[in-house]
């Protein structure tokens, strides 16, 4: 039977991170998969996350099964560093959160939840997104939309394309939003323009969905929430997938969560239960432990402060190196304005380099970044910056 099974393609982020495992050339550079890395290219575990852990290893009783929604004290943290403890959202009682497998699981039970109970809803996502979504979204069986978001031209944000296209979506469709630090251009709407979608959103009847991967390597934890705050407007439904994998560095713990936030409590019971029923017929259950070290380290106030001082030399250290690669890009004598560059946030930089181009870097140079010319600007070191901005000239001219 398996002999009529064809091969699959690999993944365009984490097919290249496997490429790149394999290439033997020992000065290649891995610019692909959103993994943050420090000066020396390691991605470290946080000293706040190690200290959790010891206290986790000395306090923890049991193994038995977590509830199908997962942590309790872990959901409750979630939502509240998404929207302060002081939110009408919080205390109206209508949000319910379930610990996922990671965002991506977080997508995939919002994916099925919204597939159940909203058949043949569409989703409408922004070209370009992360390549996953539209993976996530047809394998839920959802329908998918695209809206305008880049501006080739500017290399900013095709807001009045974007907002056109939004206007045509028919009451119910899903919105897909990215949080902060969009993936994979690093261009996010300003606080003016969150305000407009908001308000769009409201008055077509759409359903929000953001994708809240990067809270913190913006700028900031709560200046990175303002556009989900803008939307959470009283009586305004609308889904939200958190991860923990970049700003707490727990990627291989699958930390993530999915927040329903209905008009009223009742409804948002009605979601929760739904939302449970997806999971069990899914994982069954969430798994505990990176989830257990962000409730332990959000719950307490020392360790709090060293999570926010950690995510904050990250947060700088890929601004610095923004400016580092554009200092050098100009300095190698590439005639192109690579500035754009230092004004996008967040893990990635839209470089506007061609798959030809990105092509030519990997074969010739072994550096490896994704098709759409994606750059993981925190790959990027004092180390590799000149030998990047000198493959870069190359392909360039
Ligand atoms: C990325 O975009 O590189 C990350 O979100 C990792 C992934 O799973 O693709």
């Amino acid at each position: 039977m398996f002999q009529q099974v064809q091969t699959a393609p690999p993944d365009s982020i984490l097919g290249l991170n496997e490429a790149f495992r394999n290439d033997p050339n020992p000065e290649k550079i891995n610019l692909s998969v959103g993994v943050y890395k420090d000066e020396k290219g390691v991605t470290p575990v946080l000293k706040c996350v190690k200290e959790a852990e010891k206290r986790l290893l000395e306090s923890e009783s049991t193994k038995s099964y977590l509830p199908i929604d997962g942590r309790a004290g872990y959901n409750e943290s979630v939502r509240e560093l998404m929207f302060g403890t002081e939110h009408e959202v919080l205390a109206a009682n209508r949000a319910v959160t379930v610990q996922t497998p990671g965002g991506t699981g977080a997508l995939r039970v919002a994916g099925d939840f919204l597939a159940d109970s909203f058949k043949g809803r569409a989703l409408w996502h922004s070209q370009p997104t992360w390549p996953n979504h539209p993976n996530i979204f047809t394998a839920a069986g959802i329908p998918l939309k695209t809206y305008p978001y880049f501006d080739k031209a500017t290399n900013g944000l095709d807001f009045t394309g974007m907002m056109e296209a939004l206007r045509q979506a028919p009451k119910g469709d899903i919105i897909l939003l990215h949080g902060c630090c969009h993936n994979p251009t690093g261009i996010d709407p300003t606080p003016e323009q969150w305000k407009e979608i908001g308000d769009l959103v409201q008055e077509k009847e759409l359903l929000p969905l953001l994708d809240f991967a990067y809270q913190g390597f913006g700028d900031g934890l709560k200046e990175d929430a303002a556009g989900l705050r803008e939307i959470a407007r009283p009586g305004q439904e609308m889904l939200i997938c958190s991860s923990f994998s970049k700003n707490f560095g727990l990627y291989n713990e699958r930390v993530g969560a999915l927040t329903a936030v209905a008009a009223d409590e009742a409804s948002a019971a009605a979601v929760l239960s739904q939302l449970k029923k997806v999971i069990r017929s899914n994982y069954s259950n969430p798994p505990t432990h990176g989830a257990a070290v962000v409730e332990t380290v959000l719950a307490d106030t020392g360790l709090n402060a060293m999570w926010e001082e950690e995510l904050a030399h990250m947060r700088d250290r890929i601004n610095g190196i923004r400016k580092l690669f554009v200092d050098k890009i100009s300095a190698s004598g590439i005639d192109q304005d690579f500035s754009f560059i230092q004004k996008q946030k967040g893990m990635f930089s839209f470089s506007g380099l061609n798959q030809m181009q990105v092509d030519q870097l990997r074969n010739e140079m072994s550096i490896y970044i994704v098709g759409s010319g994606r750059i993981n600007v925190a790959g990027i070191s004092e180390a590799n910056v000149d030998r990047l901005c000198e493959g870069i000239k190359k392909v360039l001219s």
